[in-house]
């Protein structure tokens, strides 16, 4: 389903430049619950922009769902806007939510931006909210939730498309020990009954623990990928 080849990305800072992919490869197939692991400066965030369509490699392959985007030429930047749009969730370390804007609206923004009827923004937005927990928080802006309760916010905004993907680049590295497996005991058991693909980076332990599949990443290379239980 998302096919990454021999991927290579070096940031050029004036003088200096740091190879932070040196050419990685990964195949994820559908309904897989994979970890990508590394020490801060490893790649992790690089790698999932690149999957993500946020930023593009310098060289090598990538293809999501049959569309192929090789590099910063094979598609326009308005193509990966919509690929993007319509195929990726993205959960981040800081929540990123829109201060202003209540629980709902955050999450019914997705929809928004793809177009949808109203009656259909707001039966998938409360429907996605409840599944996450968060039935009765609706009107809610983030100041007046905690931090797992926002994240669980965004956790709803990346599914509520109904991706192919979700991408979580180190989801619970804001929170405490508890609420983070929270978070991740939820993204588990979506992966579980709907069948969502979730990747995410961590450099915990704990985290780690809950993946099916495990890559290390290492200076911009993948050092090992292990299969631990099958989806
Ligand atoms: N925008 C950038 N400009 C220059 N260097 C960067 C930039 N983003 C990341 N890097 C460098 O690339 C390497 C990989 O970074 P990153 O992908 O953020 O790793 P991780 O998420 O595993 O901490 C690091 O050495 C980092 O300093
Ligand atoms: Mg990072």
């Amino acid at each position: 389903m998302i096919n990454v080849t021999d991927i290579h990305k070096e940031y050029i800072d004036g003088e200096t430049s740091v190879r932070a992919l040196r050419g990685v490869s990964l195949h994820i197939a559908k309904g897989e619950f994979l970890s990508i692991a590394g020490p801060s400066g490893s790649g992790k965030t690089t790698l999932l922009n690149v999957i993500g369509c946020i930023d593009t490699a310098d060289s090598g392959g990538l293809s999501i769902d049959g569309d192929r985007i090789n590099g910063a030429h094979g598609v326009s930047s308005r193509a990966l806007i919509e690929i993007r749009r319509a195929k990726i969730g993205f959960v981040f370390q800081s929540f990123n939510l829109i201060p202003v804007l209540t629980a709902y609206e955050n999450v019914a923004m997705a929809l928004s931006l793809l177009g949808l009827a109203e009656s259909e923004i707001r039966e998938r937005t409360t429907k996605i909210l409840t599944e996450v927990g968060l039935a009765g928080m609706e009107d809610r802006r983030p100041a007046k939730l905690s931090g797992g309760q926002q994240q669980r916010v965004a956790v709803a905004r990346a599914l509520v498309k109904d991706p192919l993907i979700v991408l979580a680049d180190e989801p619970t590295a804001n929170l405490d020990s508890e609420t983070g497996e929270a978070i991740l005991k939820l993204m588990k058991s979506i992966n579980q009954r709907i069948g969502t693909t979730f990747v995410f980076s961590t450099h915990d332990q704990m985290v780690m623990d809950y993946a099916d599949r495990l890559c290390r990443l290492h200076d911009g290379l993948i050092e090992s990928d292990e299969v631990r239980r099958s989806a």
